[in-house]
């Protein structure tokens, strides 16, 4: 009783927020805030994605901010490790870190030293694949540590933005692909 990816979307659509010229003039924000206070769709939401990621799972990775939200209920429900990815300068001792470029700047991303063994099997969880640096720079970190990087699942994919292109020959999945 795995609900369908029909239902899924149905309660996305009324459970995700837009807001045009957010952060700045020509972005379209998706807002999870409603979907995130809903607990019976978020169970569903939890419960449905855990059916479309890869069996015998190790770890789930989940990127700082939103990462976190789903990636945490996913991997408890799995039963399974959550490792954080945080933005720079959160971890101490000597996290391994990789720089990326954003269409303005540069931005890292950090996994604590020893957090994943090696030949574990991992997914990347976030709740957006939108350009796909975020997820590029997270799959190189997962695999500094010789961890088997199995795949990147996201909540939401905006398919405009080559984001999945960017990830190459890594396995992509999303519950809602939206064109932009
Ligand atoms: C957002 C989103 C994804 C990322 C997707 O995070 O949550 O992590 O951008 O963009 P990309 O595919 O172009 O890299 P952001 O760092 O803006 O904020 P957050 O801390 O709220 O997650
Ligand atoms: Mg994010």
């Amino acid at each position: 009783q795995v609900p369908s990816a029909a239902e899924i979307h149905e309660l996305m659509t009324g459970r995700i927020a837009e807001f045009p010229d957010f952060p700045e003039p020509g972005v379209l924000f998706r807002d999870i805030t409603p979907l995130l206070a809903d607990g019976p769709a978020m169970r569903k939401v939890i419960a449905h994605w855990c059916s479309l990621l890869p069996a015998d799972l190790d770890v789930i990775v989940g990127t700082e901010a939103r990462g976190f939200v789903l990636g945490a209920p996913l991997a408890y429900e799995l039963g399974i490790g959550f490792v954080p990815v945080r933005k720079a300068g959160k971890l101490p001792g000597f996290p391994r870190s990789v720089t990326y470029s954003l269409e303005y700047g540069t931005a890292t991303v950090e996994i604590a030293q020893g957090a994943i063994a090696p030949g574990q099997r991992v997914v990347i969880v976030d709740d957006l694949l939108a350009t796909g640096g975020t997820a590029q720079a997270t799959a190189e970190l997962v695999r500094d540590f010789e961890a088997e990087l199995l795949g990147a699942s996201f909540l939401i994919e905006l398919e405009g933005l080559g984001g999945r292109d960017k990830l190459a020959d890594l396995p992509v999945s999303a519950l809602w692909s939206i064109p932009n």
